[in-house]
């Protein structure tokens, strides 16, 4: 007799009780707990254990190269971390609609055109749907198997029929496993699922992709439960109303996670921008507008220039409106704290908007001297010289700190035409020689007096 369970599952972390409770005592979320039935096979449990890997020393494990499959895309390689790696499992996350299908069905492929065998498993969609989409992206293949299957179980049997050598789920919400009677899309499933999958690609070497979807509230089972589970998660984002999509790691086994990938929705597929920062300048105008600073920030292996514009009024709430879009809130809220402090920037009835252009996140302190130069110049109404590129961090005491791999960044400005460069004062000299004028200052008194001027 199979022993039936309930049990009480928070949708957005995993966490388990045996009641109801209305907040979660792990995520601290509430009303996200759902009740599961889950019908476990009475199977005798194994006693023994086959151990095929013994323990060993350390000094006595060789190292066995893992094999980087490249994906075809220069843009998705550099963020997996030079290719996918045989035997992993990527788990690839995003919106609804933002383009996973047709990034991951674009990528087989490619893969496929390499002689290598894929197997396509489309839980959401029919086969003539995604062979409208295959012949609309233009792919074709001999060696691209494509399933309409929710069961795992059925997907394991043809696995073992097919032998591919590259499985590709869309999506992990939509499957189920029977050997759980939860429905799919629930954690328990998604938990039991994603294990199965994780099995077969380190048993089996398979590479496993997983397409998995987000939602704002976090309240269906995402895939953050997930995360902790696979070997690399990757986020495909971007604006649903705009072309341009970012692809993001979160986590990667194999490889540095702030790297990025940009490539650009168009109507024969996704086409990759191996070039963003100019990309991203060409929305800009020519005319310089107060509140507007090109900054040069640096993701992972590349340096990357964008636009942070500032909006600067006078106030019509009680207490002034911090906004930031792209910078991380407490960031800003420091720097105008310097900016009162240390220039006299008076802005406590002043509301202050702050955006990053292309929807690019900074996460790191170089941006601070380009930020507080939007807010400045748009507060005095000066504009900061156009063909400007502003690096630095500020400090508490309004000095402005060096920056990590600041030659690669005056040099992806010098790439795209820029005549300066404002940089923190240096205690040694600039490693290489660039025909940009370069500009350091000691503190942010300074980098205004440098840079600004009347429209
Ligand atoms: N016929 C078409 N011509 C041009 N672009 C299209 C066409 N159909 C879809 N697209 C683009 O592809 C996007 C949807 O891509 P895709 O189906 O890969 O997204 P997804 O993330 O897999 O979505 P879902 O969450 O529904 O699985 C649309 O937002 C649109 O920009
Ligand atoms: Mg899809
Ligand atoms: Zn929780």
């Amino acid at each position: 007799m199979a022993k039936v369970k309930t049990k009480w599952v928070c949708q957005n972390c995993g966490y388990e009780t045996a009641k109801y409770i209305g907040k979660c005592p792990d995520c601290g979320a509430w009303g996200t707990l759902t009740e599961e039935v889950e019908v476990k096979n009475s199977q005798p449990l194994k006693s023994v254990v086959i151990d095929e890997s013994p323990v060993c020393l350390i000094n006595e494990i060789e190292i066995t190269e893992s094999i980087k499959l490249p994906t075809g895309f220069e843009e998705l390689d550099r963020v997996l971390g030079g290719g996918l790696v045989q035997g992993s499992l990527v788990l690839l996350a995003g919106d609804p609609g933002i383009g996973k299908s047709t990034l991951v069905l674009q990528t087989a492929g490619n893969i496929c055109a390499k002689g290598k065998k894929l197997l396509y498993v489309c839980a959401e969609e029919s086969g003539s749907q995604v062979k409208l989409r295959a012949q609309r992206l233009n792919v074709n293949s001999d060696n691209l198997y494509v399933y309409s299957q929710t069961n795992l179980e059925a997907v394991i049997t043809q696995i073992n029929n097919i032998k591919p050598e590259i499985l590709v789920i869309d999506s992990i919400q939509s499957i189920y496993t029977s050997n759980i009677t939860s429905s799919s899309g629930s954690v328990s499933q998604i938990r039991e699922c994603t294990n199965a999958l994780m099995d077969m690609a380190k048993n089996k070497n398979i590479t496993v992709i997983v397409i998995g979807h987000v939602t704002k509230e976090g309240n269906i089972a995402g895939p953050k439960v997930l995360e902790h589970m696979v070997d690399t998660v990757i986020y495909f984002e971007g604006d649903k109303y705009k072309s341009q999509r970012l692809l993001r790691s979160i986590k990667n086994r194999f490889g540095s996670t702030n790297e990025i990938g940009v490539f650009n929705m168009a109507d024969s597929g996704l086409e990759e921008v191996t070039n963003p920062s100019e990309l991203f300048m060409k929305e800009r105008t020519d005319n310089a507008t107060p509140g507007s600073v090109i900054i040069a920030t640096n993701e992972g292996t590349r340096a990357l220039l964008v636009e942070v514009q500032a909006l600067v009024g006078a106030t019509s709430y009680p207490s002034p409106r911090r906004v930031s879009t792209g910078v991380e809130f407490n960031r800003l809220l420091q720097i105008i704290a310097v900016l009162e402090k240390r220039i006299g920037i008076n802005l406590s009835k002043h509301d202050v908007y702050v955006n990053v252009i292309g929807g690019i996140e900074i996460d790191e302190p170089a941006a601070d001297l380009g930020i507080a130069l939007a807010i400045a110049t748009c507060f005095r109404d000066v504009v900061v010289d156009p063909d400007c590129v502003i690096i630095g961090e500020i400090s508490l005491s309004g000095e402005i700190r060096n920056v990590s791999n600041l030659e690669k960044r005056i040099y992806e400005a010098q790439k795209l035409g820029f005549k300066k460069a404002i940089i923190p004062k240096l205690n040694k000299k600039l490693n290489g020689n660039f025909d940009i004028e370069i500009i350091q200052v000691p503190r942010l008194m300074n980098a205004i007096s440098a840079c600004c001027s009347k429209k």
